[in-house]
């Protein structure tokens, strides 16, 4: 099969926001206990962190962290997490149904982000809590000193403030199952006045106020565009969530969902742009997509967990070959809408739905989600170039028109390189692309490497990798001056990230 793209140095989309590669770690199942804090595990650090969970999440390079939750935020009170750890309480955490032991809180979090290289991108609770809670872990948390929150932090050893520059209005504020779920006005108020004392208290914070938490609520469209009436001129971004499942087991409608986190960007941008016109505003709001991933293998399970222990093994998805295709076509979305996707946190990081897992006492490894995340992370920096691509289409079950090619171009000025991700999502044949590209004078073909396995259910495991990227061969790039053809040929099934550069 064959297919064909153009790219022009000068037709670009818009600059890729390096936190669009972020990630999310909650107090759920093990991502924080036996996940990226295990005191006795033998690579632990002197605070317990695992060091080869640290050195995997500096792999992914993964520029900004979400934290505390999720659902569990909304019960979360954050000054349980802070101090002596010997008077933290245990708590209930009704969103999970566990045991919380605040063993890890906001300074702890902070270190080991510090040491995996990360930002901080802090949610408050507005379920059951509000403003007042919210300027104080704004104030303990940026503000230098002199004051009861800034003291009692230093007090706590944290000398220096976090400066968490970005944070989160609550989590999920439209679904039911969220502590203390919110109608849109309800919610649009709290967030309105939490947003401004907040600010009042750092003005240099950026705020996302709750959008949807997926394009089938029943209350999609209408929740955003109230929620933005309330909010518009205080908050930043607008968050969106989405997660994929194959539960039919029908991978051609599996690999189309992407073109339905496609739409929900784009409804929800144009959501945005219609408050912006009727309040006549001229500020910008951009999307923040801070929760995305395949989310499915767990849920059977997980219904056996036993209620009321601490970190549980929830939401453990190993993933296989086909959900890395999938992240792969949901990665290239986010590129394709970098002029408004500001943010994004591909959830989650740590053991659940997470491209990182470990064994209590042993290994850490990669999932097969790893390597689209770590390549699109490494190499997609700079500018997004629009891809008018063709190739043949395909129907399936929920999906019509769903292209074989998925593909975005990524340039970086600075290190003179053009980077084009791709998934072939023809199952059974290969994809030759032969691709135009203009404007690139004495840039050569560096590297093709591919993601693929004929067995689409194949998983990694901590005994070994089935799913890793491999060089191919057989690509060229021809032509002379600015005038440069590229042929390619993408492995059926397969994710691609084709390097070409000034050597
Ligand atoms: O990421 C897992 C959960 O999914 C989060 O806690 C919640 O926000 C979403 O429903």
């Amino acid at each position: 099969m064959k297919a064909k793209l153009t790219l022009h140095k000068e037709f670009s989309i818009g600059e890729v926001d390096k936190r669009i590669y972020g990630s999310f770690i909650e107090h759920l199942g093990r991502a924080v206990y036996n996940g990226i804090y295990e005191p006795k595990h033998p690579q632990a650090d002197e605070q317990g962190f695992r060091r080869d969970v640290i050195n995997l999440v500096r792999e992914l390079n993964v520029p900004i962290v979400r934290y505390p939750g999720g659902n569990f935020v909304s019960g979360y009170n954050w000054e349980d997490g802070v101090g002596p750890a010997e008077k933290r309480p245990v708590r209930q955490d009704l969103a999970w149904m566990t045991l919380e032991p605040n063993k890890i809180g906001t300074n702890e979090f902070a270190e080991w982000a510090r040491r995996a290289q990360a930002e901080v991108m802090y949610a408050v609770n507005l379920g059951t809590r509000g403003a007042d809670e919210a300027r104080n872990i704004v104030e303990y948390c940026n503000f230098s000193r002199g004051t009861y929150w800034s003291d009692l932090r230093r007090s706590h050893g944290a000398e220096q403030p976090h400066n968490f520059k970005l944070w989160c209005l609550g989590n999920e504020m439209d679904g039911p199952w969220q502590i203390c779920h919110r109608t849109a006005d309800e919610y649009g108020r709290v967030a309105a006045e939490a947003a401004k004392v907040m600010k009042w208290t750092d003005p240099s914070i950026e705020l996302v106020a709750c959008g949807s938490s997926n394009a089938r609520m029943p209350s999609f469209g209408s929740w955003e565009a109230t929620v933005l009436d309330h909010t518009y001129e205080q908050v930043d971004y607008l968050s969106l969530h989405i997660y994929f499942a194959n539960q039919e087991n029908d991978t051609l409608n599996f690999l189309g969902r992407s073109l339905e986190m496609d739409a929900f960007i784009k409804t929800v941008a144009g959501i945005c742009d219609y408050v912006k016109a009727k309040k006549q505003s001229k500020k910008q709001v951009y999307l923040s997509f801070d929760e995305w991933n395949v989310w499915f293998h767990s849920f059977n399970q997980d219904t056996k967990i036993e209620k009321w222990i601490e970190a549980p093994p929830r939401l453990e998805d190993i993933y296989t070959m086909e959900d890395a295709l999938v992240v792969g076509c949901m990665l290239i979305t986010l590129l394709k809408n970098a002029d408004r996707v500001k943010v994004a946190c591909l959830a989650q990081l740590v053991n659940v739905i997470a491209p990182i897992m470990t064994e209590i006492g042993g290994a850490a490894w990669r999932q097969t989600i790893f390597y689209p995340f770590m390549h699109a992370s490494a190499y997609g920096r700079g500018t997004v170039l629009r891809c008018p691509a063709s190739s043949e289409k395909y129907d399936s079950k929920e999906y019509t028109d769903v292209p074989y090619l998925e593909t975005v171009a990524v340039h970086n000025e600075e290190k003179k390189e053009l980077v084009i991700f791709a998934v072939n999502r023809n199952l059974t044949e290969s994809l030759d692309l032969e691709a135009g590209i203009y404007g690139f004078a004495q840039y050569r073909l560096i590297e093709h490497s591919a993601l693929y396995n004929s067995d689409l259910k194949a998983v990694n495991s901590a005994a070994g990798e089935k799913v890793k990227p491999v060089v191919q061969a057989g690509g060229k790039l021809e032509g002379a001056g600015e005038n440069l053809n590229l042929w390619v040929r993408l492995p059926p099934a397969s994710w691609n990230v084709i390097r070409l550069g000034v050597l």
